[in-house]
């Protein structure tokens, strides 16, 4: 009697091992008939009481043996059902279909009128020199002959770093002067872009973050002349070749003579006169020879090198090139404002 249980248990482990379901309908039929709230391995579970003590525990392990198969053959079943869907979703794939526009990114209007103007000043030999954010005092200022008492000092307008008055934020780029001029020897020629830092109220025309373009040219007989020739070529190239430009005496304290470089803009509508202040002309840049007292601070020989700087913030040349109205909007980076961008390059 007991046998024959056995027997039936070992032939059922073989027609679940057999089954090997594949369609959908056979996947289902297989899990009502083996697992499903009716199996047919239930009732089995039941005919223990008729096996003799001694052989319950191997009874147990074979029945349970054809629930596990069961269970194996069930997932194996559902798997190929998945892998035969997977195939065909791929092979229903048209590869000839147009592919979905990719979302493609823009230069921010900073970085466009900022490598412009690094590729007018490469052109003409200047090398491009990026520094330090965090700079000391001394490279921000006191190389750079601002006296201790210069209200561009002022806690006012610097950042400094939390309990130090030698560390800031760099209030120009004029510091990478400073950095250039102690490690390199003349003739020094470059270019450093880069962002500075003033602690000024933010509105429509400053903010407390902005970009500067700063240049320094140091050799053995570097001119007036050579400057101006210089700015000449950068704002026929930048803003046309017909562009005009004036030297107006001005005064930094790094420089002697010093001057503030405008560009003619014109007076064509109303924003021009508004931007101009009715005069057509518009200033771009501060420049000057380098006060030989520079480049003494910085261990350069003045009866032997001469030469210029000048510096130019970027975002109003920005802002006048794509008519932004608010400074603001370029450090927001809303992609609505951004997107617009994507052809200036
Ligand atoms: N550093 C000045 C500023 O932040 C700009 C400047 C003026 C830089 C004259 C120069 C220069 O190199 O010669 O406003």
């Amino acid at each position: 009697m007991a046998q024959e249980i056995f027997d039936k248990v070992n032939a059922l482990i073989a027609e679940i091992k057999a089954a090997e379901p594949k369609t959908k309908e056979e996947v289902e039929q297989f899990r009502i008939k083996y697992l499903g709230s009716k199996n047919v391995i239930k009732p089995i579970f039941g005919e223990i009481k008729n096996i003799p003590n001694e052989r319950k525990k191997e009874f147990g392990q074979l029945v349970n043996e054809a629930k596990q198969s069961a269970e194996a053959a069930f997932q194996q079943g559902v798997d190929a059902l998945e892998n035969a869907q997977a195939d065909e979703t791929l092979a229903n794939i048209d590869l000839s279909a147009p592919a979905e526009p990719m979302n493609l990114g823009s230069h921010h209007p900073i970085s466009v009128t900022m490598n412009k103007i690094i590729d007018i000043f490469e052109r003409i030999g200047f090398m491009v020199e990026e520094e330090r954010e965090i700079e000391d005092d001394w490279h921000n200022f006191t190389a750079m002959n601002t006296p201790e008492d210069h209200p561009a000092r002022d806690m006012q307008d610097t950042y400094y770093l939390k309990d130090s008055t030698e560390n800031l934020l760099r209030t120009h780029t004029s510091s990478v002067q400073a950095r250039c001029m102690t490690r390199q020897e003349p003739p020094i020629r470059i270019i450093a872009p880069g962002r500075v830092y003033r602690n000024e109220t933010i509105s429509a025309r400053s903010h407390c973050q902005f970009h500067q373009v700063e240049g320094l040219y140091i050799g053995e007989g570097v001119s007036f002349a050579d400057m101006k020739q210089t700015l000449l070529y950068f704002a026929q190239e930048m803003y046309g070749a017909d562009t005009k430009i004036r030297l107006r005496p001005s005064y930094f304290p790094f420089t002697e003579p010093s001057a503030e470089m405008d560009v003619y803009w014109g007076l064509k509508d109303e924003v021009d006169h508004r931007i101009t202040k009715g005069t057509g002309w518009l200033e771009i840049l501060g420049c000057g020879m380098v006060d030989p007292q520079v480049l003494e601070n910085c261990g350069i020989d003045s009866s032997k090198y001469s030469g210029f700087a000048f510096g130019m913030g970027i975002e109003r040349q920005a802002m006048l090139k794509y008519r932004i109205s608010d400074i603001r909007l370029l450090f927001e980076n809303d992609v609505r404002f951004l997107k617009q961008f994507k052809s200036a390059f």
